[in-house]
């Protein structure tokens, strides 16, 4: 026990002691910060230091900014970019004796004498004199100060961005100075020296924002500030994490980005891929979530895999080479760094007299290179492949619609195409060396070799086999209907069916009929003939493919799994069984006719009744006060939305995806995120960090509720303008905010889907627009429980006037 006392009193001491040597208050011509030393902002959230990115060697140090609180090192500023420091025994941040400046001095390369490597550089006639002091504020800034006035800002970090805006940092420029402050990626996952890509206010002075790839080519546009959005971003100002402004004056012009709550902590950041990416830290998960990224999709970046690179959207990775082409830097490929591009394994074969024996591989449903494509006047396939042979410097042919397209030069920005692309397709054939089609079909041919000795083997074991058949076939006949039971009961009772991955391969024609997907794996459909006595029926299906699961056990899935098979009940969706074959994993559910609510709600089509509404609002509360209650163990579904409500043929709603949360594990709040719009339904204990308990469910089906009632998507921003009467002095605002207004004043008439014309039952609409603003109450024990819903709902309660959510009150203030 003592010894327990003097442990906790060493470590305690122990402490404080590397907090009061380590970490400074400030830099001064006094006090320069040396080697390991760090500086920390005043509550502690961000440290400046010398650092080596994660996975590097080691030999090289970087002035930088990370946050202090949080596990890992996430870097949100780098001052020597481009000149690292070879080591730490000399290196020294300090304020120069001759004019002021902050610098940062140490051994580069071989040479063991300090240089300066990098410098706030200001003009010796800006800076008051040798008293200046560097210290860091608690959103991040870097600033050098007048000594004897700090008010007196002098240099700041905030003015020189590297690949991450920060809440309170801006993007802009400043108009006096006409410098500009911009995003720059990273080289590569290991090198902060500036990358390709790069982000910057349009030089022409509108608020637009521009990507540059290579400083020059603008590849996306972020629309012009429409006052409370930008035209091409409106998923960015709708969370409810920060609030976006755009800002001009005489002296500059800036967007800047500010927390409704600062102990979020969330970025920007201008990857490796090209997009600009927003981040939230999930305590629950100890993760960085990306919320979104512009561009949406990493292949529509310019030449993002560089030259004969080819982009995949489907991938873990964007980028990968053509066929017979292999990445020039093998090194910079696994850094992330693809703009090095390809080359070929075999030169082309040319020759000055014009004959060659080069050859083309057909590259089926890609997407073709925008880039100067030459028209040939060729007729058919053959002619066209004939016109791209003649010349030396053709790489590629298309023939689509009768037209012949052929490539000189280097291809750039060649994508397959991807499920939701809005660009057709076509059929490229790449020019290739004879023996570089020699190479890929004898690698073909291996494959194929193999299959053959597996031919071979086969029919000798057939032969072996064919004695014992007919004996066996008898045996068979007789278990057959046996072991169909068996397989049916293994799973603890749950009765629920093990299939084969051949079985749901074939049921699912090759995985061809994708119904939907999200966060974790899409979902396919199925038919399987199934036999009961002597008829067999066709039975449907939705097969799902568990995507991110990580490297679960199969024990464990199998256990987790046969939990949810016990889970009946009418308003949940049943899962009729599942396969486990090595990382394959995929869950069997019955099959929902009429699909999920947001194709109802939200896509043109036939109106839903006020009737059907309601039934579905009752519906889905019964389910989800079943998983609450009625179970074994309580389970949370962690992802209401109106893409996990399916509809039955008679309407009768069905919760789908309960159970996942225990499925995926620590993963969780990753898969939710990824889905874009689906940070909407998630209650601020999410994000804040408090335990997730059954009320995150209450909350996301408070918005649920929203959109039941009127029609639209509760993250979606709403025009004021619209609704007649409105004071309202901003004119754009979130439905769920201006909707709780009009509740709590009693209004709740305009509330309701103008497709309904006035078709709804007061008291029905009445209650549940009180119940859904209760639902999405900040605090936790004001939410009621989905029991009391249930009651609510219909009615054997009377429910009081809720007031406004806090939450969404900051977001209109
Ligand atoms: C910096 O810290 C590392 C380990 O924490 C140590 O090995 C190294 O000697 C330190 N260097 C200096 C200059 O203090
Ligand atoms: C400081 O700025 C000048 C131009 O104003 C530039 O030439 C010089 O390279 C800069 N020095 C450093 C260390 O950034
Ligand atoms: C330097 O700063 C101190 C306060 O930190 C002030 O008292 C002193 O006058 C300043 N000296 C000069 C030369 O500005
Ligand atoms: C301190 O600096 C600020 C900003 O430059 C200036 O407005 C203020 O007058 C200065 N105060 C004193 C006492 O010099
Ligand atoms: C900027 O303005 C000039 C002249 O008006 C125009 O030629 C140019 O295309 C504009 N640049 C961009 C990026 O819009
Ligand atoms: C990027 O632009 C520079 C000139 O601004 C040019 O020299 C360089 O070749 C370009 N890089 C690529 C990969 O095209
Ligand atoms: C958040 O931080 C900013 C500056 O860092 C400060 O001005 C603001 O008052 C803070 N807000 C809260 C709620 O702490
Ligand atoms: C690989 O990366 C290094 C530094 O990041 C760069 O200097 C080099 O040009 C790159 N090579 C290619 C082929 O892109
Ligand atoms: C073209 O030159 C190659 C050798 O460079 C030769 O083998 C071939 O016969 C020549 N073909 C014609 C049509 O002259």
């Amino acid at each position: 026990m003592s010894s327990l006392i003097v442990m906790a009193a060493f470590v305690a001491l122990a402490f404080c002691f590397t907090t009061a040597v380590g970490a400074a208050a400030t830099v001064s011509v006094r006090r320069p910060l040396r080697g390991n030393d760090t500086l920390v902002s005043a509550q502690g959230k961000f440290e400046l230091g010398l650092f080596t990115p994660a996975g590097s060697s080691g030999d090289r140090f970087y002035l930088g900014i990370w946050y202090k609180n949080i596990p890992g090192q996430t870097v949100i500023w780098v001052g020597n970019r481009a000149s690292p420091l070879s080591g730490l025994a000399s290196a020294e941040l300090r304020v120069s004796t001759d004019d002021g400046n902050l610098e940062l001095v140490g051994p580069t390369g071989a040479s063991a004498t300090p240089m300066v490597v990098w410098s706030s550089n200001m003009s010796s006639s800006l800076l008051p004199g040798s008293n200046n002091t560097a210290e860091i504020h608690d959103n991040g800034n870097l600033v050098l100060v007048d000594g004897g006035n700090s008010s007196n800002v002098l240099w700041q970090s905030f003015d020189h961005p590297t690949d991450t805006q920060v809440p309170e940092a801006w993007v802009g420029e400043n108009k006096l100075t006409g410098e500009y402050q911009a995003l720059t990626s990273w080289r590569n996952a290991q090198d902060p020296a500036p990358g390709m890509f790069s982000d910057t206010l349009d030089p022409n002075g509108t608020s637009e924002i521009f990507f540059m790839w290579n400083r020059s080519y603008v590849y996306w546009r972020s629309g012009v500030w429409t006052g409370s959005f930008f035209a091409r971003l409106p998923e960015a100002p709708k969370n409810f994490i920060y609030k976006t402004t755009y800002v001009e004056t005489p002296a500059y012009r800036r967007l800047i980005n500010v927390l409704y709550d600062n102990a979020t902590m969330a970025r920007h950041v201008l990857d490796l891929t090209g997009q600009l990416k927003m981040y939230v830290w999930m305590p629950t998960s100890q993760s960085w979530q990306v919320l979104w990224t512009a561009p949406m999709v990493s292949c529509d970046v310019y030449a993002l895999c560089g030259t004969f690179g080819l982009c995949d959207q489907s991938g873990k990775l964007p980028c990968g080479c053509l066929p017979g082409f292999a990445p020039v830097s093998e090194r910079n490929w696994t850094l992330n760094d693809w703009s090095g591009g390809c080359r070929r394994s075999w030169p082309l074969t040319c020759a000055p007299n014009g004959s060659t024996t080069d050859g083309f591989l057909a590259l089926p449903d890609v997407k073709l290179p925008d880039d100067s494509p030459a028209v040939g006047a060729a007729k058919s396939k053959l002619e066209c492949e004939s016109t791209c042979l003649k010349s030396c410097s053709c790489q590629a042919y298309a023939f689509s619609a009768g037209e012949c397209t052929v490539w000189h030069g280097e291809l750039r920005n060649l994508q397959r195409l991807y499920v939701d692309s809005d660009s057709p397709g076509a059929d490229l054939y790449v020019r290739l060396s004879e023996r570089g089609l020699q190479d890929l079909r004898s690698s073909v041919d291996r494959k194929k070799m193999g299959r053959k000795l597996w031919l071979v083997l086969g029919i000798v074991l057939a032969g072996v086999a064919a004695v014992g058949a007919s004996a066996i076939v008898a045996w068979r006949i007789v278990l057959a209907r046996r072991r169909r039971l068996t397989k049916m009961a293994n799973v603890n009772g749950s009765s629920l069916v093990v299939y084969s991955y051949g079985d749901l391969r074939a049921a699912t024609k090759n995985f061809s009929d994708r119904l939907g997907g999200g966060g974790f794996g899409s979902v396919y459909r199925g038919v399987l003939k199934q036999h009961k006595g002597d008829n067999s029926t066709h039975v449907q299906m939705a097969v799902k493919k568990l995507e991110s699961l990580g490297r679960q056990g199969d024990k464990q899935f199998r256990t987790e799994v046969s939990t949810l098979g016990l889970i009946h009940h009418v308003n949940l969706v049943r899962l009729l069984g599942f396969c486990s074959s090595g990382d394959e994993k995929m869950l069997v559910y019955e099959y929902m006719p009429r699909g999920s609510l947001d194709g109802l709600l939200f896509h043109d089509g036939p109106c839903l009744s006020w009737r059907d509404r309601y039934y579905i609002m009752i519906g889905v509360a019964r389910g989800l006060a079943y998983l609450h209650l009625g179970c074994r163990d309580c389970i949370i579904h962690c992802d209401i939305k109106p893409e996990n409500i399916l509809l039955d043929e008679d309407m009768s709603p069905k919760i789908a995806d309960f159970g996942m949360a225990k499925l995926v594990g620590r993963d969780f709040s990753r898969a939710l995120t990824t889905m874009r719009g689906t940070i909407g339904y998630l209650a601020p204990e999410w994000i804040s960090g408090q335990p997730i308990s059954t009320k995150a469910d209450v909350y996301s089906f408070g918005m649920v509720l929203f959109e039941l009632i009127s029609g639209r998507r509760s993250s979606e921003g709403y025009n004021m303008t619209e609704a007649a009467g409105s004071r309202c002095s901003d004119s754009w605002t979130f439905f769920p905010v201006w909707a709780a207004g009009k509740i709590v004043e009693g209004e709740v008439g305009v509330v309701a889907d103008p497709r309904l014309h006035g078709q709804v039952r007061p008291e029905e609409l009445e209650r549940a627009c009180r119940v859904a603003c209760w639902c999405i109450q900040d605090e936790e024990v004001l939410r009621p429980t989905m029991a009391q819903v249930v009651q609510a709902l219909e009615g054997v309660v009377h429910v009081h006037a809720p007031p406004v959510p806090r939450v969404l009150q900051h977001i209109v203030s």
